[in-house]
């Protein structure tokens, strides 16, 4: 990844965020990072100020579900001379729950924060990335998720919220086709952060799934800049699973089916922990 890019990160304080908040400092001359909580940003604008004053860094404690959170987003990044290489969109919250025992305000929360928020923060930061473009290219980049190629028992919500995202990286990635801003998806499994609940990492535990650690993504994170992919799906056998549910969902669908008591069993126990 070439050097001195200006980026801005959404979720830059949580498990995955803060670790790619920490591989892309040495590569960024500004990094405008985002989350809710100031104390957290200051934190982790402390631990970054290792890498010198070459490193400029910028902290918006903003609630991107909100028209005024992603209006200082925006404000922090015009304030940037000559616009914005890099936005990173990987703010996002999870909701284990049985579907039909879901609220709807936490159904609406992950709607709105995993699809709504980065969708229309990243209309409002396009001029600012065409303005960057000239420098080699700039780029958006949407964290996903294995569930949004693959509709899960117990996330039905999460799903719902990153096969929109993902649809939103490949219908955008093609109207910006030649404009110099490209357009990814990064999907990752399991990761070991605080998105997950005591009950889903259970589950995990129990079905064997998978789990990363947040600088294998973020590691992913640099390969996908540096490579130009339209896509990444992280862990085997899950990249796997992705394409036989393209090819043949019927088969996934009888061995996630077959999983569904087992998911509600541990569903139902994270009910008393939310
Ligand atoms: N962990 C996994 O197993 C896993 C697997 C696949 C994909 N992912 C995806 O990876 C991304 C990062 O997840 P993570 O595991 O690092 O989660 P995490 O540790 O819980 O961090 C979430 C980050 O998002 C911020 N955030 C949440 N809601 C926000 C809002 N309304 N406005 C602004 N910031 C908000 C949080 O900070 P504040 O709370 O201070 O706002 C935090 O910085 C997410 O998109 C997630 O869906 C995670």
């Amino acid at each position: 990844m070439r050097g001195g890019r200006q980026a801005v990160l959404t979720g830059a304080t949580g498990g995955i965020g803060a670790a790619i908040a920490a591989a892309l400092a040495p590569r960024c001359a500004t990094l405008v990072l985002v989350a809710r909580d100031r104390g957290r940003l200051d934190s982790l604008a402390a631990t970054l100020a290792q890498h010198g004053p070459a490193l400029r860094v910028v902290v918006v404690a903003a609630d991107l579900s909100t028209a005024t959170g992603r209006a200082a987003v925006a404000g922090a990044a015009r304030a940037l001379p000559g616009g914005i290489d890099l936005l990173v969109n990987n703010a996002g919250i999870g909701d284990f729950a049985w579907f039909e025992a879901e609220a709807e305000a936490d159904i609406e929360r992950v709607i709105v924060t995993n699809l709504l928020a980065p969708v229309l923060l990243t209309r409002t930061l396009l001029p600012l990335m065409h303005r960057g473009a000239p420098r080699g290219g700039s780029s958006v980049i949407n964290v996903g998720s294995i569930l949004g190629d693959i509709g899960n028992p117990g996330n039905v919500a999460y799903s719902t919220s990153k096969y929109g995202l993902r649809g939103f990286s490949e219908a955008l990635r093609r109207e910006l086709h030649g404009s110099g801003v490209q357009v990814q998806y990064l999907a990752p499994r399991a990761t070991r952060t605080p998105l997950n609940s005591a009950a889903q990492d259970a589950l995990n535990a129990e079905l064997g799934t998978g789990n990363d650690n947040p600088q294998v993504v973020a590691q992913a994170l640099l390969d996908l800049v540096d490579g130009g992919r339209a896509e990444m799906h992280l862990g085997w056998p899950e990249r796997f699973f992705v394409r036989l549910n393209r090819l043949l969902p019927s088969v996934v669908d009888r061995a996630l089916g077959r999983r569904a008591t087992v998911v509600r069993r541990h569903a139902s126990m994270n009910e008393g922990e939310r």
